[in-house]
Parts: structure tokens; sequence; C-alpha cells
């Protein structure tokens, strides 16, 4: 059994009043990390209710069955953008709530063996699901640093990306990298010394932007953007949680969909100044929901215009 999580779960009482849950429901929790936002849902469902939980990390499933063992929960290791298969499988037509609270946890943070933290000596891994795709070091090591600087500055928003692109072809030349530490080694070098010192460590950017990009974390946000219509109830609700401007953005994009989405926050919802003192994470959360509008919609998440 995986260490007990060490995540605390972000804009916990504001998804709650946002998603309106009554007893009853049934409600998936996309991305189950820690399992917080889980155990908010399955109380909130009550034992007539259920919560299906998806995480892409087999970790976070295993964990999340063992300590929620007897509650009215159906855990399975998937990407949320599969939520239809899923479903699917369960027998279950439509759900009444999705949540989605992307990136990254604390738990997968604070798993050296996961390469998710700069000092770790494991291997540059990245992965959520260590099963699938390429892990970051193959990826370090083998596209062109024009490429690498392209995923840098986009997905990290990192202004120094050319030169840290440089600097890793240079080194890798010498030897792979290989560990998290070899490649936070690298940007450090890369990147001129700030004044004052920035609040964060010189390679977040970058391996926030590695992270993105080995997960293709966009491509499934924008999958599940478009799919989730098609399996919520009329009248349901999606709540999703952001802590990139990229993803936000596509959050935004989709809501705006008028014929489809009803937004219920004009603006994200953001943590209070208390909640960021106690959990540093949400400060760049961005809470975005929206309710299903009533007609039926099809794969592509336009509603189809009643009588076609
Ligand atoms: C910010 S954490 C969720 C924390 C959780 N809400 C809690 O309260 O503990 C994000 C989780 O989503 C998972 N994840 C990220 N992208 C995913 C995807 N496309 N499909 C399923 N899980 C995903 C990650 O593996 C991670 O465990």
């Amino acid at each position: 059994m995986p260490p007990a999580s060490v995540h605390t779960a972000v804009l916990p009482a504001e998804v709650m009043s946002y998603l309106a849950i009554e007893p009853g429901m049934t409600v998936v929790d996309g991305t189950l990390g820690g399992g917080g936002h889980t155990r908010l849902l399955v109380d909130a469902v009550g034992p007539s209710g259920r919560v299906i939980a998806l995480d892409r990390d087999p970790i976070a499933i295993e964990r999340g069955a063992a300590e929620l063992a007897g509650r009215p929960v159906r855990f399975a290791q998937a990407n949320f953008c599969d939520l239809p298969e899923v479903l699917d499988a369960l027998a279950i037509e439509r759900v009444d709530r999705v949540l989605l609270d992307v990136g990254l946890s604390s738990d997968q943070l604070a798993d050296d063996t996961r390469g998710f933290s700069f000092d770790s000596d494991g291997p540059l891994d990245l992965r959520f699901d260590p099963t699938e795709g390429e892990p970051a070091w193959r990826m370090v090591n083998r596209l062109r640093p024009e490429t690498l600087a392209d995923i840098i500055y986009e997905f990290g928003e990192e202004r120094f990306s050319r030169r840290i692109a440089r600097r890793i072809a240079d080194t890798r030349q010498r030897e792979p990298i290989r560990t998290s530490r070899d490649l936070a080694r690298v940007v450090v070098a890369a990147v001129p010394r700030q004044k004052p010192p920035q609040r964060i460590h010189p390679a977040t950017r970058t391996f926030q932007a590695l992270r993105i990009a080995v997960n293709q974390e966009l491509k499934s946000l924008r999958i599940a953007l478009e799919r989730i219509p098609t399996r919520l109830a009329p009248g349901g609700r999606l709540a999703v949680i952001a802590f990139h401007s990229l993803e936000d953005r596509l959050v935004k994009e989709a809501f705006r969909n008028r014929q489809v989405w009803e937004s219920l926050t004009r603006s994200p919802v953001e943590a209070t100044d208390d909640e960021v003192a106690r959990n540093p994470r949400s400060r760049s959360a961005k809470l975005r929901v929206a309710r299903l509008l009533d007609g039926p919609a099809d794969e592509a998440g336009w509603a189809s215009p009643a009588g076609e």
C-alpha cells in the first residue's frame, strides 16, 4: 500500500458549493489524486449515491481503493478523456456531476521515484501513468533543441527556454540526462542569476513544461471537454480546477459555447489569502463551473438543435 496522501484538496468549499450535490447523485471525480475531493463527494452523495473516481496514476488508484474501502466509490485507472468508455464498462449512461482538478498532486511530487521533484536522484520520468508514453529523460535526450525550446517556452512560459534547450543539447553530447537532479542542474547553469532571487526554483517552469508534454495534458483536457457533455445528464454540472493559463483558457473557451453550457462562474474562482497561507499550491488554482443545458449533446459537444 502506498504511503498516506500528503495532498491537500484546493478550493474544497467553493467546489462543493458550485457542484450543489444532492444525496443519491452519481458523481465523477476525474482526478482522484490523494482523494481529498473524492471524500467530500462521497459524503455529499450519501449511501444512496455513488462516486466514480479516475486517475491515470496507478499508485493514486491503489491508495484510494485502500483508504476508501467500504464507501460507495468505483475506481478506474484511466484518463478522464476516456470517461465515456469507463462509464460504458460500468453500464452507466449519464452522470450528474463531474470534477476535474488537473495537473500534479503533492503525492506525486513527494515520490522520489517519479522524477517530479528537482532534487530527486530518481529517473526523470514525469509520467502520471508510468506504463504509457515516453519518459521525460528520453524526450530531453532525443528532441531537437529547437523543439525542446518550443515546449519549454509554450508549456512553461519560460523566457530563457532557448538558453536552457541549448544547454541541454550541449550537456547530453557529453553524457545523457538521466535524473531530475541532472536536469535541474543544467537549468540552473543555463539561466542568469535573478536579482532579487526568485520565489520559485529556476527549474520549475522547465519541469512543468516537460510534464505537460510527456503526459499530453492539454490534449487530454481538450478531448475531455468535448466528450463530457455527451455523458452528463441535462442540467448536470462540470467543475474544472486548472493551474496553468493554457488549461484555464481551454476551459474558458469550452464554457463559452452557449449551445452546450451555461457558465456559472463569470470569472474564475480563486483561493482566498487564508487558503493560500495554509496551502501554497492553491495560489495558482482557477475554478470554473458550468451547467449542461437541457438538450442532448453529440460527441463534438454541440447540443443538437431541437427536432434534428
Ligand atoms: C491535483 S491532483 C488531484 C488532487 C485531488 N483532487 C485531491 O483532492 O487529492 C491531480 C491528479 O490528476 C491526475 N491526472 C492528471 N491528468 C489526468 C487525466 N488526464 N486523467 C486522469 N487523471 C489525471 C494526476 O495523476 C493526479 O493524481
